[in-house]
């Protein structure tokens, strides 16, 4: 009986055994080789990789045609603030990885901590790939020439990665590709002209790595595309690029064309007046470039035009009148410029204005124009370094949510109707000649999150600012600098109201007499303090260390006494510090982060010893 027994359970077992099913061998040893490329999974799903029937594992996809895996999909998790959650892996991908010879779809992107390279075979072995995901993740190497024989590859993402060498001369190759993203590599090398063969290339990212050489002057031919409707959704960006703006020079290409994002590349010339053909645009960024002459009238045609950014270029000449065609506009940006005065009338009529950024220039306006101030929907106007004389005039619309008035010659008092512009949270109102209390209706303020008002001859007290109290429970002032005025009291109140947010606190340079209050530590998040040159006095507080988000924290050129106190060591993140020049004794506290400063950060006081000023004498 018991044989017989165990002779069932013996069967039982082997029909199992020949039952469980296995998936292709050349499949489970390439995703066998790759889980044990990995050592370390947050996400615990490679430990769940178990038996020999790889198409049931987490994250595989077989076909139910072949039964061969064509699909590894683990990207890592991301909650809504971009945060990754749980999802991160490290190791190496094992190469593999081309067994698998039926994938469509590799998607490891966001992992965080995969390192190696793209097996350089990959064109050979995996014919079928249409995805490829290996965004933020610590890959090296080059890309190899054989990722040009992908002729599927639809979405190519190596994305912030550490990619090098030259993307290779023949990606022309890759026939259907629709985006192609490797911004934050550092590829160098010239971008290979044969990109402009990628005529189905929707959107093509390249910023940030060190190409140089121009933008192929064909990709203006991937207008070719609209025959296939395929939507052109932005030309590249290009972190090195020299030469002039790719342009068709003929209406009807890229006629398509909704957004031209070329900043911060090394764009010159002018810009061309075909910019005129292309009435498809919305979105137009040029900044940080070194375009030269004036800012053609064609660009009046754009009727869809909704944000023009091009600022931090060399452009002259006046804004042409045709500018107040752009009915749409929303967004206008031209600071940084030698843009030249009169402003034209015209763009009275640009009534969906939001934002206009006007400074530095060389408008010359001596005043700021009444009828610029009437734009209906404008609620953010940056005018600093206009060359703005005279007292702030009171015509300045209520509804602002930001207004820059830094770097003029405005002068006289900072008005009490300033507490009515009741939507406010950017303030910038320095470098001006402006000689008044601030006014105590600035605690109106309710959501101001940044206000600058330092160098100016601004006097009497501080407390006003620190009484703010936000509308909101966070608080919401997160910047502060009231540096080079004639203030002379009032850091009493510090951490007294509601600034528990402020992250960045200048009172340098005015003539502030008192003491440090222990309130500082109030400010959880602080992480610039600066209260140098001042008559600041008494014993620094011991509940400064508390504030332990600080990395930076001068005090020098004060009255400060005493010692400092040891619990100072507390503030691990602090990069720069300087005690000097006060009245300060006794032992310097010993140990990080203290020892990486150097000798002047303590310099200059009544009794300071031991590292990195002289031993103590005991
Ligand atoms: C493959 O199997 C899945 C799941 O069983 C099913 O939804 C799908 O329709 C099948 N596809 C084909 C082509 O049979
Ligand atoms: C600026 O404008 C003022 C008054 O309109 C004029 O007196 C001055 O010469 C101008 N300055 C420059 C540099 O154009
Ligand atoms: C305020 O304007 C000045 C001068 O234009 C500038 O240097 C400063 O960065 C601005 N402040 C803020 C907080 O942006
Ligand atoms: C504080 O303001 C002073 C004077 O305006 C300036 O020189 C200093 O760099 C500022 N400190 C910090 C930390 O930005
Ligand atoms: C600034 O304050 C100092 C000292 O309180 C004073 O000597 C000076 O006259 C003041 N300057 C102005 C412009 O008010
Ligand atoms: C500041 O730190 C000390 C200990 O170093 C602690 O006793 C005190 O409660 C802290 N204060 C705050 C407000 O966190
Ligand atoms: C600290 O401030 C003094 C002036 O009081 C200056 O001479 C010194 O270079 C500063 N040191 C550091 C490290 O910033």
């Amino acid at each position: 009986m018991a044989s017989q027994l165990l002779c069932f359970l013996v069967l039982l077992t082997l029909t199992t055994i020949c039952k469980s099913k296995s998936c292709h061998p050349n499949d489970l040893k390439g995703l066998q080789d790759f889980k044990s490329g990995i050592h370390s999974d947050t996400s615990s799903r490679l430990s769940k990789w178990i038996g020999r029937d790889c198409c049931k594992w987490e994250g595989i996809f077989c076909s139910n045609v072949t039964k061969r895996v064509v699909s590894i999909s683990l990207p890592g998790l991301y909650t809504s603030d971009d945060a990754p959650i749980q999802s991160a892996m490290e190791g190496e991908l094992s190469p593999s990885i081309t067994f698998i010879n039926y994938l469509e779809v590799i998607d490891i992107g966001d992992l965080l901590g995969i390192t190696g390279k793209i097996p350089s075979s990959i064109g050979l072995h995996l014919p079928n790939l249409r995805k490829l995901n290996f965004v933020r993740n610590k890959f090296t190497g080059a890309l190899p020439e054989s990722i040009c024989m992908l002729s599927k590859l639809e979405e190519l993402y190596l994305q912030e990665n550490g990619f090098s060498g030259f993307i290779p001369w023949c990606i022309g190759g890759v026939k259907n590709l629709r985006r192609m993203d490797v911004h934050s590599n550092k590829l160098s090398g010239v971008i290979p002209e044969s990109i402009t063969k990628l005529k189905k290339l929707e959107s093509l990212c390249l910023q940030e790595n060190v190409l140089t050489g121009d933008i192929p002057e064909n990709i203006g031919n991937l207008q070719e595309l609209k025959e296939t409707k395929v939507y052109v959704s932005s030309l590249p960006e290009l972190q090195s690029a020299r030469g002039g703006i790719p342009l068709p020079s003929k209406p009807g290409k890229l006629s398509s064309l909704s957004f031209v994002r070329l900043q911060n590349n090394r764009l010159s010339g002018t810009i061309p007046s075909s910019i005129g053909y292309l009435t498809s645009l919305q979105r137009v960024s040029l900044a940080s470039n070194q375009l030269k002459g004036s800012i053609p009238s064609s660009i009046g045609n754009l009727k869809l035009l909704e944000m023009l950014y091009l600022s931090y270029n060399q452009l002259s000449g006046q804004l042409p009148r045709s500018i107040g065609g752009i009915s749409k506009l929303l967004y206008l940006s031209i600071s940084h410029n030698m843009i030249e005065g009169p402003l034209p009338r015209e763009i009275s009529s640009l009534s969906n204005l939001q934002s206009l950024d006007l400074s530095f220039n060389r408008l010359n306006m001596s005043t700021i124009p009444k009828w610029l101030m009437q734009l209906p929907l404008l609620s953010r106007i940056y005018l600093a370094g206009c060359e703005i004389h005279g007292e702030i005039p009171d015509y300045i619309p209520k509804s602002l949510l930001e207004l820059d008035l830094s770097a003029n010659h405005l002068s006289g008092r900072i008005p009490a109707w300033i507490g009515s512009f009741s939507q406010l949270y950017s303030l910038n109102l320095s470098k001006n000649k402006f000689v008044s209390e601030i006014p105590s209706t600035v605690t109106n303020l309710d959501i101001l999150g940044v206000l600058d008002l330092h160098s100016n001859k601004l006097e009497g007290s501080v407390n006003a600012v620190f009484q703010i109290k936000s509308r909101f429970a966070e608080g919401s002032l997160t910047y502060l600098d009231l540096s080079d005025n004639n203030f002379s009291t009032g850091v009493e109140q510090i951490g007294m109201g509601g600034q528990e947010y402020i992250q960045h606190l200048n009172l340098s340079h005015n003539f502030l007499k008192g003491r440090l209050p222990t309130s500082v530590e109030t400010l959880k998040t602080l992480q610039t303090l600066d209260l140098s040159y001042n008559g600041l006095g008494a014993n620094l507080p011991t509940s400064l260390a508390n504030v332990t988000a600080l990395e930076r924290l001068m005090l020098h050129k004060n009255q400060f006494t005493g010692r400092i106190p040891e619990e100072f060591l507390k503030l691990n993140k602090l990069k720069e510090l300087n005690l000097s020049d006060n009245l300060l004794e006794g032992k310097i506290p010993y140990g990080k982060p203290f020892l990486d400063f150097p000798q002047s950060s303590f310099s200059g006081n009544r009794g300071l010893c031991g590292k990195p000023l002289l031993p103590c004498k005991s």
